[in-house]
């Protein structure tokens, strides 16, 4: 990108996305009933990434299905209470139960809501409004930038990671490949979301590590090509993989 695009372009956060994935690359069982495809070693990895992030992000299909709490835990990783993180959920019409764990109140929590919403959440819930049918995720980044969030952890699901990927608005994507396999016709894949057109080739990555972990393994990828629609703050080389 020429110097001048880059200053004028708008600054978002050092996006980390990571997912765990069976051998052929569902996410979650049929139907998206969820699986629990980390291993002990991957569970304490994640934990590591949720440590090392100032917000964990998924989208309301996550909620409705998993109900994570999103919080760093802590005692996985040996390491004493370091504060919670802020949890994202990317809601257009503002779908998240009243009962989910994310809107207990106990860490800091932004829904991310498009034009469409007219949902009221709990005072301590902030919202934010990007786009006008669905959550504008570039916008949205920003936004998060904004509040001081330098760097978002993306954890899913299917529809979530198939937008974030495809429209290139990540720094490092990570997958544990878990021994099984899957399969069927609903279970849902690492990216979901529209077919593209016929001459779609699909979005590059550059393969940069690949480390056994357990009886699975991590493929690590960063973004290849011109396609970052925005850029990240600064210039810092991505971060090691936690142990
Ligand atoms: N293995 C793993 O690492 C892992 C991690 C997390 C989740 N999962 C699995 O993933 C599955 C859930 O995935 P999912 O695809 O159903 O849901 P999702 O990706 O968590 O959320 C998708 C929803 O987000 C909302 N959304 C708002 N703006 C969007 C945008 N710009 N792009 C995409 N979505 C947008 C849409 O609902 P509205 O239109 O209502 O806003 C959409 O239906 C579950 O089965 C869960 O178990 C697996």
């Amino acid at each position: 990108m020429p110097t001048n695009a880059r200053a004028r372009a708008p600054v978002r956060p050092e996006v980390w996305v990571n997912c765990a994935a069976s051998a052929d690359g569902r996410i979650a069982y049929a139907g998206g009933r969820r699986a629990l495809l980390s291993s002990p070693e991957d569970l304490r990895r994640v934990q590591g990434l949720r440590a090392e992030s100032d917000a964990i992000l998924v989208g309301v299909g996550t909620v409705l299905k998993d109900d994570p709490s999103l919080r760093v835990h802590w005692d996985l990783l040996g390491r004493p209470e370091d504060g919670p993180r802020t949890r994202v959920v990317v809601d257009s019409t503002g779908r998240t139960p009243p009962a989910a764990r994310v809107l207990d109140g106990s860490a800091p929590t932004i829904v991310a809501v498009s034009e469409r919403s007219a949902r009221a959440f709990p005072a301590h819930v902030r919202t934010i409004v990007a786009g006008r049918e669905t959550v504008d995720l570039a916008a949205l980044f920003v936004r998060l930038r904004g509040e001081g969030l330098r760097r978002v952890l993306v954890e899913g699901g299917a529809e979530i990671l198939g937008r974030v990927l495809r429209a290139g608005l990540f720094d490092r994507f990570t997958i544990y490949y878990a021994p099984s396999i899957i399969g069927g016709a609903t279970a849902p894949p690492v990216a979901r979301g529209p077919d593209a057109g016929p001459r779609d080739r699909g979005t590059p990555l550059r393969l940069a590590a690949l480390d056994r972990l357990g009886e699975g393994y991590v493929a690590t990828y960063l973004p290849s090509g011109p396609d970052a629609s925005v850029i990240r703050d600064g210039d810092s080389p991505p971060a090691e993989v936690p142990p």
